[in-house]
Formats: C-alpha cells, structure tokens, sequence
C-alpha cells in the first residue's frame, strides 16, 4: 500500500487512511495518552516546547504537600526529599546521555551551564586558545563563547573561529569539521557544536567529530539541546568531555525547565579543573557542616552551585522517568519511521508547492525535526495554526521546523501538517 500511493492522493483521503494504517502497524505505540494536547491541534513544536504530561501537576502537587505539611523538614523527609532530589535522577539522566551514573547532573539552565563548564574547561594559553563554533550555532552558545574569550583578555574575532557550511550547503558536513580540526587545529583549545542544529535539524556525527577534536589535542562540548531525548547518545563512550542540554524541548519537563550537564569521568574528579564553586557542589557528606575549604564532589555533580528549585524538577523527575521506561531506543525506530512518513508527505507538497527540505535525507544525520523554506515563512506558519489548528515554528530567514516527536505525535499529524501547509502555500 506504501509505495503504491501517489502524491496527489497522500495529499487526500488516501494518505489520512494510509496515516491510521502505519499509527496501526507500528511496533512502538505512541504514548500521546499520557500527555495533555492542546484540543483539536496537530502539535509539531515539541522541539520548541515539550507537551505536558500529565503526571506532572501531580508531581509537582507533591512537592506543594510536602512542603505544606513538613515545612523545612522536606528537605529529608518524604518520598522525595528536597536535599538529595538531584540524586533521584542520577540514574535516568545518565541513561538519556549515554553517561556513566554521575557523569552528568540535572542543574540550572543549558547556557548556565555552559558558562559554569566553559570556565572550567577554557584555559587558553599563548599557542592554543582558540575556539571552534560554527556560524548557525544557536545564538546563546556563541555570545557565551565570545564572553569567555572576553573574560580571558583575548580578542573574540580572533579567538573564536566560525566555520561555515560550503556554498550551496544548509550545513556544516563532518569532513569540514574534521579537516579544519586537522590542518588548523593546533592553536584549538576548545571546540563547542550543537548536535542537532536547531534550524535544519541536522545531526552531527558526534563520535567522529569528537574524535577529530582530540586528534588535535583540543577539548569539545556538545550543545545537546536538540539531541537529548531526540537521538539515541552514548557520551560516555564516545570520550566527549562535556556537554550541556535543556529539558523544555523533547524532555517535556516544560517552559524554562532546569536543564542538564555532562562532564566525562576522567575529568570528574581532575584536580586540575577549577569548580565553579558552590555549597550544592561541595561533598554532601560534609556539605552541611559547613567546612572552611570547598571539596567538589566527583562528577558533574561538582559544577553544581546552588541548591536546586525543586518545584521545577519535579516535572524533569517524570520526564526522564519516562523516556527510562520506554528506552531511547525504541522512541528513535518509531521517530525514523514517523520523521520518514513526513518527509514523503512533504515531498509530495514539493511536487506542486515552492518548498525546499533543508534536512538531511539521510536517517542517520537528523532526529525528529525537518524544516523546510518557503517564501514568507512567519505568514505561513500563522496561517497553519488559525487556520487548520496546525502548531509548528519558524526561524529566520525563512525556515518553517515541524518535529514530529515520537512520543505523542502521530502519522496523522503529519498528514494534517502536509495537508496544511500544502492548503497554505496553494
Ligand atoms: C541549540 C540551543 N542552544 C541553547 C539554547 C538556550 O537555552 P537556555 O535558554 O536554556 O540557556 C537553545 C534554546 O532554545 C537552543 O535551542
């Protein structure tokens, strides 16, 4: 039935019932019962804004009762206690990222973090000092790589070198990452990329890049907030030396949610690093006797600084209770198949529609996102949602992202979003 259905009739009565036929036969249910979804709307900006599940209000009612109940005593009584509540996580974040258990800690906000990390890991010296970004990178990152160098006395326009995709490219492809790496690498401290781009949604390849960056004696962070909970990670195995993440996107754990950090173990528990330094990344065997000098607990739980707002990792909490359930593994067969389904329906508006897929083709080098350009794309998508109930996003100059996330979107979403966008441009 797949291969035998035109485009003109995807774009019909055929490619809804072909929707409920794949919904059917797909081995991973979608989990969209668990979820609230605003009515009636075909939702494809959970790579913006993650839906709420609905054992949120509970999880947070939790945290209201204990402290209505227990006052400062929460803070180690109860089901979840407030001073260990980071510790709760320990196992299910590690797990997202591919870490180690301690490897990486739910803290802060990602460009926070990036901060508390970068100062860390950026230790410019005479010959080595610069670093490497690319010219898409989402704002916050290069701003906050532009300070640091600031903050060292170093010229930014020198020290942090943007790479550009070639003419004609929509991104950066590895073998340009990996040959500046090894012709010009040599003055390169630090190298700080997204994993998944935020405008195309292309993906990296994170373990060949990372390698590159250490064939050049340079160290690499991974600006995961388009990855975490997109694609499968393995930052443990592949040597990366950090990375930083946010829960509001395909974590769900909802707007401003606290985010995450990674630092690899055979950083974790190096002397020569300076800690930002901070009461909730002192030992927490000794953390509330107060003592004079600051011991950084191992891990990345040692770039904690303050102790957390735990109305706000509640939602986290569920959220990553979550994904531990039903398996990264399982979540990304069905993305390929459901971003795969998109991609054919949105081939088939391009067929009769001015509209160019800016992601990757190919499966391996993107996650649940793709976004296309057309004329006017801030129009468009307005018209999306008042008039066919159809929520997606656009970025400029003129790109519209659609991201249909596994967990709570369905084939026919994706239909009703081709459909839409296909009424809207005619
Ligand atoms: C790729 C990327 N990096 C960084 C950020 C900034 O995140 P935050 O505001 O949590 O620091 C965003 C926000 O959407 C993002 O998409």
């Amino acid at each position: 039935m797949t291969a035998s259905v035109s485009d003109a009739a995807l774009l019909g009565s055929a490619g809804a019932e072909l929707a409920m036929e794949l919904e059917a036969a797909d081995d991973v249910p979608s989990r969209r019962d668990l979820f609230l979804v605003p009515d009636g709307v075909a939702y494809l900006a959970g790579n913006s804004l993650g839906l709420q599940q609905r054992v949120v209000r509970a999880a947070v009612d939790d945290v209201l009762d204990a402290w209505a109940t227990s006052g400062v005593a929460g803070h180690f009584d109860g089901a979840f206690p407030w001073a260990p509540y980071h510790e709760t996580m320990r196992e299910t974040v590690a797990g997202l990222v591919g870490a180690q258990p301690g490897e990486a800690v739910v803290m802060n906000s990602l460009t926070v973090n990036l901060h508390l990390i970068l100062g860390s890991f950026y230790r410019p010296s005479h010959d080595r000092y610069r670093i490497v970004i690319e010219a898409d990178v989402f704002p916050s990152d290069r701003y906050a790589v532009m300070g640091v160098a600031r903050a060292h006395g170093l010229d930014p326009d020198d020290a942090v070198v943007v790479l550009r995709p070639r003419p004609g490219d929509h991104h950066l492809r590895t073998e340009d990452v990996t040959g500046y790496l090894a012709s010009d690498g040599s003055s390169v401290a630090l190298v700080v990329l997204s994993a998944v781009d935020f405008r195309t949604g292309a993906l990296h390849d994170v373990p060949a890049i990372t390698a590159a960056a250490h064939d050049a004696g340079a160290r690499i962070g991974w600006d995961l907030a388009h990855a975490a909970g997109n694609v499968p990670l393995h930052l443990h195995d592949w040597q990366v030396d950090f990375a930083v993440w946010c829960h509001y996107k395909y974590l769900n754990a909802g707007p401003g949610a606290v985010g995450g950090g990674f630092v690899h173990e055979r950083h974790g528990s190096s002397a020569q690093l300076v800690r930002p330094g901070g009461w909730w990344g002192h030992d927490p065997a000794t953390r509330f006797d107060m003592p004079f000098a600051f011991t950084p607990v191992a891990g990345a739980e040692g770039w904690q600084v303050s102790n957390p707002p735990i109305l706000s990792m509640a939602p986290v909490r569920v959220s990553l209770e979550l994904f531990d359930r039903v398996g990264m593994d399982a979540l990304r067969s069905r993305s390929v198949r459901l971003t795969g389904f998109l991609e054919r329906m949105l081939d088939a508006v391009a067929t009769r529609r001015r509209l160019e897929l800016l992601t990757p083709r190919d499966p391996e080098r993107r996650g649940a996102q793709l976004s296309v350009q057309v004329d006017e794309a801030a129009a468009v998508t307005e018209a999306l949602f008042a008039d066919h109930r159809v929520r997606a996003d656009d970025r400029p100059p003129n790109v519209i992202r659609l991201a249909p996330v596994p967990l709570y979107n369905t084939y026919e979403d994706c239909w009703r979003a081709a459909v839409a966008l296909d009424a809207v441009l005619a």
